[in-house]
């Protein structure tokens, strides 16, 4: 039985007002974080309600009827969105990741992409402009979102086993109709596909091998996420992570792989590619081999606070300030003085003696995204 949690967002969740620098600087002058790690990406919750109730993330018995979601007038609107990625552009975000709760729920999402794809870099380049779903609605969406400029798309399947999948996602979705979104996507001309698998021991680990064979040679870059304490929600406990590495000699058996190089600096997933040509799988590994190093991830929450890690439990309200009338230039100020001020490293700090997790509230994933 999960416990039932106060949302956080009711009380401390809502941020400071974050200060504007007396003295402007322009807004290229960049900044780097107490650790040296520059803002790069943003992670942007367009809504934070979802059709799922995985288990993992928004568990029934907390996520029910009775749950205070947002109300349509404290959501960030398209405008803000586009006002405040643009601002964002301007000290070298280059990468847009749009999430939720499911990010397809929110109406006319195409028209926001839309909006988001005229933004440049500060070398002037087009965003990667990308989006994480659970797939329930991407038959219905993917032409549009292709049509709009959406770049890239990342879809989260946890299994392929109809009982397994439908007890991580716990409404009784079929993995038919996300495998007939995944093909909509491919059908409207989305490329570099990627699928998320969250890896639960004991609940979904006996799909990992199925999962790897169904993807291999499809083109699609199947991920391996070590199931993460995220939210104050879900019930985690070590018992409960399947180390990257254990997944990795699975499918070695199997299918032979090997390690290769990253992308890009800070890419969160570690590629490994099969032997045979077929392609590449990645593990993320965010427990066992964390990456907060080189973490250069902002996220935008779905009522504009601003949060510096995935695990912080509180943020700066940034919907305060959109909407008090101050100039772009102010407003990237006084981003790039909270970036400045940011020390987060909490997956370094997980189990430490000095952090005891349990007491701690994090904010709940489906408010600022995965
Ligand atoms: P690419 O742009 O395709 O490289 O995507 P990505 O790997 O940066 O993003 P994606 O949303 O696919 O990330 C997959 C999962 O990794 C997320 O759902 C999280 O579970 C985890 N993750 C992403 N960013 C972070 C992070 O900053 N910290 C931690 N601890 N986990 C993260
Ligand atoms: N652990 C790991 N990943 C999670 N996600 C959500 N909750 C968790 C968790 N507890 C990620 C998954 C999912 C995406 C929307 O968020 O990758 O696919
Ligand atoms: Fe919804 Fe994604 Fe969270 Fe599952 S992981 S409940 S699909 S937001
Ligand atoms: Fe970044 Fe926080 Fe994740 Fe570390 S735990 S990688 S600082 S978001």
């Amino acid at each position: 039985m999960v416990e039932k949690v106060i949302p956080i967002r009711l009380d401390e969740g809502k941020g400071l007002v974050p200060s504007i620098p007396n003295q402007l600087r322009a807004a290229n002058d960049l900044t780097t974080d107490t650790r040296g790690r520059p803002l790069r990406d943003l992670r942007i919750s367009v809504t934070d309600r979802c059709n799922f109730r995985c288990t993992y993330c928004m568990p029934k018995e907390v996520f029910d009827q009775n749950y205070p979601y947002l109300s349509q007038k404290e959501l960030l609107s398209f405008e803000e969105i586009t006002r405040l990625s643009s601002i964002f552009a301007t000290l070298g975000v280059e990468k847009i990741r749009l999430t939720g709760g499911e990010p397809l729920l929110r109406k006319n999402l195409e028209i926001l992409v839309e909006m988001l794809a005229k933004i440049r870099t500060i070398d002037g380049n087009p965003l990667d402009l990308t989006l994480t779903t659970n797939g329930s609605v991407l038959r219905k969406k993917a032409a549009a979102l292709k049509a709009a400029g959406l770049h890239r798309l990342t879809i989260s399947l946890d299994g392929l086993n109809d009982d397994i999948f439908k007890k991580m996602n716990d409404v009784d979705f079929p993995v038919t109709d996300v495998l007939d979104g995944i093909a909509a996507a491919q059908e409207a001309g989305f490329t570099n596909l990627k699928v998320n698998m969250v890896v639960k021991k004991g609940t979904n680990d006996q799909e990992i091998i199925a999962m790897a064979k169904h993807f291999k040679g499809s083109g699609i870059t199947l991920r391996f996420i070590e199931f993460m304490d995220v939210g104050s929600s879900n019930g985690w406990d070590m018992s409960q992570v399947l180390p990257s590495q254990e997944v990795a000699n699975r499918i070695n058996e199997f299918f032979p792989i090997e390690p290769i190089e990253a992308n890009y600096a800070g890419e969160v997933a570690q590629r490994w590619r099969y032997l045979d040509g077929s392609g590449e799988i990645g593990f993320i590994s965010s427990v066992t081999q964390t990456f907060c190093h080189e973490c250069t991830r902002a996220r935008i929450s779905t009522d504009g606070q601003l949060y510096l890690c995935l695990f912080a439990n509180s943020g700066f309200d940034f919907k305060t300030l959109l909407r008090s009338g101050k100039s772009d230039l102010e407003i990237a100020n006084a981003v790039m003085s909270t970036w400045a001020a940011r020390d987060d490293h909490y997956s370094e700090i997980r189990g430490s003696n000095t952090v005891k997790t349990s007491d701690t509230r994090k904010v709940e994933m489906s408010y600022i995204g995965g």
